[in-house]
């Protein structure tokens, strides 16, 4: 059975005292819930973050990585550095890594297979852009996504992956995705794996939405079948909010 997901994407905000405050508040907030929580504060904070949620429920993981294991790359986080951090889960792919940094299908199958290989989780993001969309081929940009980055992965290879639909027209623009909008996409995803794999590896990986949830939305978006949960950018940074996100699911 594929697991309920609620992640925030904290991006570039929040330094260590307000990292502190967020997630002291989350904790005092949580609903009970079945769902993972998890939450991706900026590297520096990383380790505070896992100390100060250690006891919680709340899993903490980065917003990206690279893929070699040490060396000469100035600026650069390995994954044996996260892992020793008490970080397991790692966000690659999202939409301002690909079009802010250049990074491309062929640099995230590198940072993928990294993480998976370190034992790491990865939450694959990707979605496709607004003109996409209103050229109506936004089904197979989302193939080509999927299939350049993933579908070299063996079977087991898949209980370490987590996928994070985000069209790129609906994050951080207040915009969201209908809820019908989002599955189909997500039925459409799940059916390209079944080609792909087999049923029982689609329906077990978790696909989560992202794009604009907001509490007032979470709820009729979570209700799709396919829809396992959110990753969530803007709303994650209040704890109010975030906490009632997770109560939708
Ligand atoms: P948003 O961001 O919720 O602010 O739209 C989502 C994301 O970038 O993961």
């Amino acid at each position: 059975m594929r697991k309920k997901i609620v992640a925030g994407n904290w991006k570039m905000n929040n330094d260590l005292a307000q990292t502190d405050l967020l997630l002291t508040e989350l904790m005092q907030r949580m609903p009970s819930t079945d769902a993972e929580v998890m939450v991706a504060p900026t590297f520096v904070n990383l380790r505070y973050a896992y100390e100060l949620t250690r006891k919680s429920n709340i899993e903490v993981m980065a917003q990206n990585m690279h893929f070699a294991d040490s060396g000469a790359f100035t600026g650069e986080i390995s994954a044996e550095m996260l892992k020793t951090v008490g970080v397991n889960t790692v966000i690659l792919g999202h939409s301002e890594r690909r079009s802010i940094f250049g990074e491309d299908d062929a640099l995230l199958t590198k940072k993928v297979d990294t993480a998976l290989a370190k034992g790491m989780k990865a939450m694959f993001c990707f979605g496709e852009e607004l003109a996409d969309r209103k050229a109506g081929s936004y089904f197979s940009v989302v193939e080509t996504q999927l299939s350049n980055v993933l579908f070299h992965l063996k079977e087991k290879d898949w209980q370490q992956v987590i996928l994070a639909y985000e069209p790129v027209w609906a994050i951080g623009t207040g915009e969201t995705a209908t809820p019908e909008q989002a599955q189909e996409m997500h039925a459409f995803i799940r059916k390209t794996i079944a080609e792909k794999y087999n049923e029982t590896i689609a329906g077990n990986v978790s696909i989560l939405y992202g794009g604009s949830v907001k509490p007032a939305n979470a709820k009729e978006i979570f209700a799709q079948p396919d829809v396992d949960g959110g990753l969530v950018g803007g709303a994650s940074l209040k704890a109010d909010d975030f906490a009632a996100i997770i109560a939708a699911i």
